[in-house]
C-alpha cells in the first residue's frame, strides 16, 4: 500500500463554501494542494471527496497524516521531515 507524502508540515487555511463539493488530496503529490489534481493515479490513495456544509474557512491538512481528513488535526507536529 502507498504512502502519503508530505507536502507540507503545516495546514493550510482555505475559504470553503457551503454547498460545493471538494476533493483534497490524501496523497500528497498533487500540484494543486490541498486539492486533488489526478495525481493519485500513480499510487494505490485516493482523493477525500466532501461537500461543505457552510460557507467558512478552515484549516486542511498538509501532511496528510491527519485523523481527521481533510482537516488538520495537529500531527503534522510530530512527524520528522524525512517524509516518514
Ligand atoms: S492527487 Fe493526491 S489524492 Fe488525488
Amino acid at each position: 500500500m502507498s504512502k502519503p507524502i508530505i507536502a507540507a508540515c503545516e495546514p493550510l487555511e482555505v475559504d470553503l463554501i457551503a454547498g460545493k463539493n471538494y476533493a483534497w488530496c490524501a496523497c500528497g503529490r498533487s500540484k494543486k494542494q490541498p486539492f486533488c489534481d489526478g495525481s493519485h493515479k500513480q499510487c494505490d490513495i485516493k482523493p477525500v471527496v466532501f461537500k461543505a456544509d457552510k460557507t467558512e474557512k478552515v484549516w486542511l491538512c498538509m501532511c496528510k497524516h491527519t485523523s481527521n481528513h481533510p482537516f488538520c488535526d495537529d500531527t503534522h507536529n510530530t512527524l520528522k521531515d524525512d517524509n516518514t
